[in-house]
């Protein structure tokens, strides 16, 4: 069975052939002897379409404020019956760098805030040896709102839940890179399931901003042979944005 999002797709597919062929027809009788073009592939084009329009259109009407409140009462997925509180982000509303993390922890649950935990302190610290901070140029949030039952791992669906609040973030606050962290964020982000190995320290786009990713922090905390590569990763995000490294 096709998935909504290739059926959207397919649908929008025909209808720009549809377009297509109309516009041909017009141009052959208004000139008969020019040369047919080929209908182009809008594939490609019908995947921006419909991935653009299927953001819910309550939230894509939404400030930031406004998004922030509805996301606190969101009951879009089974997490919200064992969240204690909504953690949505937070940082600079006009940011150079959009930091992007996997779902909140105990501590994060507890507090409403992102990355308040041992590994959100290593991460203040990555971001201060590129000089970012959360209270200057930098907003920090995840792919999923609220906490896992005992930080099992987010679910497909869980995060296809979560999927609108984050793009209409991305929208609000159109920072000029995005820094993701670990496997389940830079999987999702760069759309691939290639290991962290090979999706880490190479610039993609997400949604239309520049987007680089890294290991977790937490994932480091657990390997520190995981440092050097991480510094690598900032170090080009720093170049990137022409920052200094502090
Ligand atoms: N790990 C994450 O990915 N996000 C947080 O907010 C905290 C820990």
């Amino acid at each position: 069975m096709k998935s909504i999002d290739q059926a959207r797709t397919s649908y929008l597919d025909n209808a720009l052939s549809q377009v297509w062929n109309i516009a041909s027809t017009m141009e052959k009788a208004l000139s008969p002897d020019q040369e047919e073009i080929p209908i182009p592939d809008f594939i490609e084009l019908a995947k921006k379409i419909g991935s653009e329009a299927s953001v819910d259109s309550n939230i894509r009407r939404c400030t930031l404020p406004m998004l922030e409140s509805l996301c606190g009462t969101c009951h879009r997925c089974p997490l919200s019956e064992t969240r204690t509180n909504v953690v949505f982000g937070c940082g600079s509303t006009t940011p150079l760098v959009m930091v992007i993390g996997e779902g909140p922890g105990y501590h994060e649950d507890q507090q409403g805030l992102p990355f308040v935990g041992q590994a959100g302190q290593f991460l203040d610290k990555w971001l201060a040896s590129i000089n970012l901070s959360r209270d200057s140029n930098t907003y920090i949030c995840n792919i999923i709102k609220c906490r896992p039952p005992e930080n099992r791992d987010p679910l497909e669906n869980e995060i296809a839940a979560c999927h609108d609040y984050l793009t209409q973030q991305v929208a609000l606050l159109k920072p000029r890179a995005i820094l993701g962290l670990g496997k389940f964020a830079s999987q999702f982000l760069l759309a691939s399931d290639k290991p962290m190995g090979e999706l880490h320290g190479i610039f993609h786009i997400y949604r239309g901003i520049p987007t680089i990713c890294t290991y977790h922090p937490a994932a480091v905390l657990r390997n520190l042979g995981l440092k050097r590569p991480v510094w690598e990763d900032l170090k080009k995000l720093a170049k990137f944005l022409g920052i200094g490294i502090g």
